[in-house]
């Protein structure tokens, strides 16, 4: 059986796929194989030595210590992609909030205060003037980060009749693959700044990305400008654009993270992070990580872990051993020569790296006794072993 603590509330329908008669899964549950989690902040945690995998239902994982996980050799995983439509939708509905301004509108509407129709439609006509807005087709969109997210916003705002200029060094092939051919690349984040009237940012929040849109950068960007972070904090620089808003450099700016800086300020539309607030999202979320975390905990197989490599394969053999090492020579070396003592034959064998970490998963012809598990935890470098 085994042990998964909870640390938010998971959709059921992703713990479904974590079967009762091998799973007991709990928010109090003590020494958990896996924990499963959502926005918890687990830096301050005392995580328990038990544990061999967590899973984060979303993208972002800096609500966990990662570092401290690939250190101990415990995968963390997370769900990319599973909220994209969900931002992606969004992002459009940012997009078109700001060009009709519907928010101010609205306003205006709601607070309307005549108790005969006629001269509320009076006030209806005199009124509207005032919000004007106008079309995005033949506007460009600026798309910073083509991931799970950015690709989508990027075609579907193509699909809308949007220019759409889009930067990311380092897009894997999968996204390229998906981003349609529509789209501009450019070769530097200044080069789409400067040509949008609507920017959106889908980056993770890590030291390059931080302040990505500043003062300077602002400056040589178009006038009335939209500026969209629906990405995290601290990706724009909330008082660069305050001083655009105030200029008339920026003309709305859509956060999904309020502050109490940006609270009340003309022009700005905070949304209280809306962006993965779906019920499918968090299902799509939670199904995609206990699926992972299952087949880890049974076979382990690492799909979509932020810092460990991407290792399925599939079980042959009588057992199979699970080794997190430390990404050194020899490593395979050793673990084959404890392997081959004790007089166990490799069916099938794979080895990945990632930075500072390896995993290599063995499927043998027979069952390791435990010294051949202590033996090979015994190796200078190894970080954990299993056997399954
Ligand atoms: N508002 C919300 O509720 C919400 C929901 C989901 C995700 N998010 C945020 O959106 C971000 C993106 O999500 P995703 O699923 O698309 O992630 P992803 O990992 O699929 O894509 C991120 C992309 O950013 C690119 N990138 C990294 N550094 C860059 C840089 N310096 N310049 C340009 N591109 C860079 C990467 O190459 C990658 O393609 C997440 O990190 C998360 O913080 C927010």
């Amino acid at each position: 059986m085994f042990k998964v603590l909870t640390l938010n509330n998971i959709s059921d329908k992703g713990l479904s796929r974590l079967p009762a008669d091998q799973y007991a899964v709990a928010d109090d549950t003590q020494d958990p194989d896996a924990i499963i989690l959502r926005s918890y902040k687990m830096h301050d945690m005392d995580i328990p030595a038990s544990v061999k995998a967590i899973g984060r239902a979303g993208a972002g994982v800096n609500n966990i210590p990662v570092d401290k996980m690939s250190e101990q050799g415990i995968p963390v995983f997370n769900a990319p992609g599973a909220n994209a439509n969900a931002v992606k939708e969004l992002v459009i509905v940012g997009m078109l909030l700001a060009a009709r301004n519907i928010c101010d509108a609205w306003d205006y509407t709601r607070n309307l205060n005549e108790p005969e129709d006629d001269k509320l439609n009076k006030e209806v006509e005199a009124g509207k003037k005032k919000f004007a807005g106008y079309e995005l087709p033949g506007r460009t969109l600026a798309v910073i980060g083509l991931g799970a997210i950015g690709v989508r916003v990027a075609n579907a705002a193509e699909a809308l009749g949007m220019n759409v200029i889009g930067y990311d060094p380092v897009i894997t092939v999968e996204n390229a693959w998906r981003l349609s051919a529509g789209v501009k690349k450019a070769a530097t984040v200044e080069e789409a700044l400067n040509a949008a009237d609507f920017v959106t940012f889908h980056v993770p929040l890590i030291e390059p990305t931080r302040n990505m849109l500043n003062a300077e950068r602002l400056a040589d960007m178009k006038d009335g400008v939209v500026v969209m972070n629906l990405a995290r904090g601290g990706i724009v620089d909330d008082a660069a654009v305050l001083d655009g808003l105030a200029s008339g450099k920026v003309s709305r700016y859509v956060s999904d993270f309020p502050s109490n800086q940006l609270q009340g300020k003309e022009g700005v539309i905070a949304l209280p992070h809306l962006g993965a607030s779906t019920g499918e999202a968090e299902e799509n979320c939670a199904i995609m990580v206990a699926e992972q975390v299952k087949d880890y905990l049974e076979n382990g197989n690492i799909v979509n872990s932020v810092n460990f490599p991407q290792v399925q394969l599939p079980r042959a053999g009588e057992q199979r051993l699970a080794v997190s090492n430390l990404n050194r020579p020899d490593m395979v070396g050793q673990i084959s020569h404890v392997l081959g003592d004790a007089g166990l034959n490799i069916f099938h064998m794979v080895n990945e790296s990632r930075g500072d970490v390896a995993y290599t998963l063995v499927d043998i012809d027979s069952q390791a006794d435990d010294s051949v598990i202590e033996k090979l935890s015994a190796i200078d470098g190894v970080l954990n072993v299993r056997a399954l």
